[in-house]
């Protein structure tokens, strides 16, 4: 007689022996399927693993007393079990409580229909993938591994998530703060370093004055302390001759990609819109900037996104789906669509359109004044990168402002207590303070 089939789900990014006392109990009961999660179900409900499928998938078909692996491509179980139909689903009795609760009972309920059962099996003391994480974090990353992570989150996310930071502080914001919407954890997959707040932050314009030098130098903080990758806002990217180094030196720190604006002349805020003499760069001029960049480019992953200032400038939606696709032509990686409109209907039009010809090119939106539209909306627009590219700058500035009006109305800073982080914390905020 056949053995019967046991199926076990699970991400499997850091193996412990909890993994293996689950494998070694659903093998007592007949043949071992597991699911390995893939990229894109873990990404819907927690950050993304570190090691990618075929990686994890790899490592577990090599366990013992596993038979087969086969991708589970959504959080549900479902869908692999009807496929298999096995008569055992083996599982950590911790999914009894909280947000996976709902996942077990609707194991329990689709098993039923051909007689199968759940088997819970206790939960191993002492180790978690959580406690396994938290050292994990404080090992870091490396360049090559940060760099690799943004094309590994476009591919497995609807939408990539991304916050400015402009210090270290900054960084560990983007890098620590989650929430949780619905049993999902919510966080940033991304830091976008802008020259809007590295500017400001120094009390600077933001038409380039601050060098690069300068602004990688500070990006270093958030380099230092976090292990989430970085979109580097390049402005204009320069002279050619001088963007070919940009290039290098970016990969070499290990960010992801950079956005160059299709600008020439002194460069000015964007969202100054038609206020400021904004002029663009000809075709044929920023192509040949996109490629020079590419044929610098050391890695195969590093991505080099053009920014179109088309909506920026006065120019309408045929000057820039013209630009996107001779841009693409010349080797971008992503496209971004800028615009200052309110209503966000230029950006929506431009989408729709460049999907018509290009399904996939990632295109990255800054919805700064069109701020109304959800993440889920963008992303059914055609929109793969959201940046929000100067909000802990804009909400820090005004709490600061206040903080020392008080003190000054006051003549002591007794009353700003409230509007302060209290002294504990803010010694326990960074690891190594005491
Ligand atoms: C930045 O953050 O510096 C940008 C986006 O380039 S914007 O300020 O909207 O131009
Ligand atoms: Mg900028």
């Amino acid at each position: 007689m056949d053995l019967q089939k046991v199926y076990v789900g699970m991400s499997a990014d850091i193996i412990h022996p909890g993994h293996l006392n689950i494998i070694h109990e659903a093998a007592k009961l007949g043949y071992v399927v597991v699911g390995v999660l893939t990229d894109a179900a873990i990404a819907s409900y927690k950050r993304l693993p570190y090691l990618n499928y075929e990686q994890r998938a790899l490592i577990v078909s090599n366990l013992k007393g596993v038979g087969e692996v086969i991708p589970q491509t959504t959080l549900d179980y479902v869908p692999n079990l009807e496929k298999i139909r096995p008569a055992f689903v083996v599982h950590g009795d911790d999914w009894k409580e909280g947000i996976q609760k709902q996942t077990r009972q609707r194991v329990i309920d689709c098993l039923s229909a051909w007689g199968g059962k759940v088997v819970d099996i206790p939960y191993t003391q002492g180790i978690s993938s959580t406690q396994l994480n938290v050292k994990l974090k404080e090992v870091g990353t490396t360049p090559d591994i940060r760099l690799r992570r943004l094309r590994r989150l476009l591919n497995a996310k609807p939408i990539v998530r991304v916050l400015e930071s402009h210090s270290g502080l900054t960084g560990l914001i983007v890098e620590n703060v989650s929430v949780d919407v619905n049993g999902r954890r919510q966080e940033f997959d991304a830091m976008w370093s802008s020259s809007l707040t590295d500017s400001t932050s120094k009390g600077k314009p933001d038409i380039e004055a601050v060098d690069l030098t300068t602004r990688l130098h500070d990006l270093n903080d958030a380099l230092e302390c976090t292990t989430k990758p970085v979109i580097f806002d390049g402005d204009t990217g320069g002279k050619i001759e001088h963007f070919v180094f940009t290039v290098r030196t970016l990969e070499r720190l290990g960010v992801s990609a950079v956005i160059i604006e299709d600008k020439v002349g002194l460069k000015k805020n964007s969202l100054l819109g038609t206020d400021a003499v904004q002029t663009q760069d000809s075709i044929e001029g920023f192509c040949a900037k996109i490629q020079a960049g590419k044929r610098a480019q050391v890695t195969d992953a590093f991505m080099i996104i053009a920014r179109i200032e088309s909506f920026i400038a006065g120019a309408g939606l045929e000057d820039a789906l013209k630009r996107a696709i001779a841009y693409i032509g010349a080797g971008a990686d992503g496209i971004m669509i800028h615009s200052k409109d309110k209503s966000g209907e230029d950006i929506k039009q431009f989408c729709k359109e460049l999907r018509k010809v290009h399904s996939s090119i990632p295109i990255v939106v800054v919805p700064t004044t069109f701020n109304h539209i959800t993440e889920d909306e963008l992303a059914a627009w055609g929109v793969n990168i959201v940046i929000y590219a100067n909000h802990l700058l804009r909400s820090a500035y005004p709490a600061m402002v206040n903080t020392a009006k008080s003190i000054l109305t006051n003549g002591r800073s007794l009353e700003a207590n409230d509007l302060c982080m209290p002294i504990k914390e803010i010694l326990e905020l960074i690891p190594g303070t005491r």
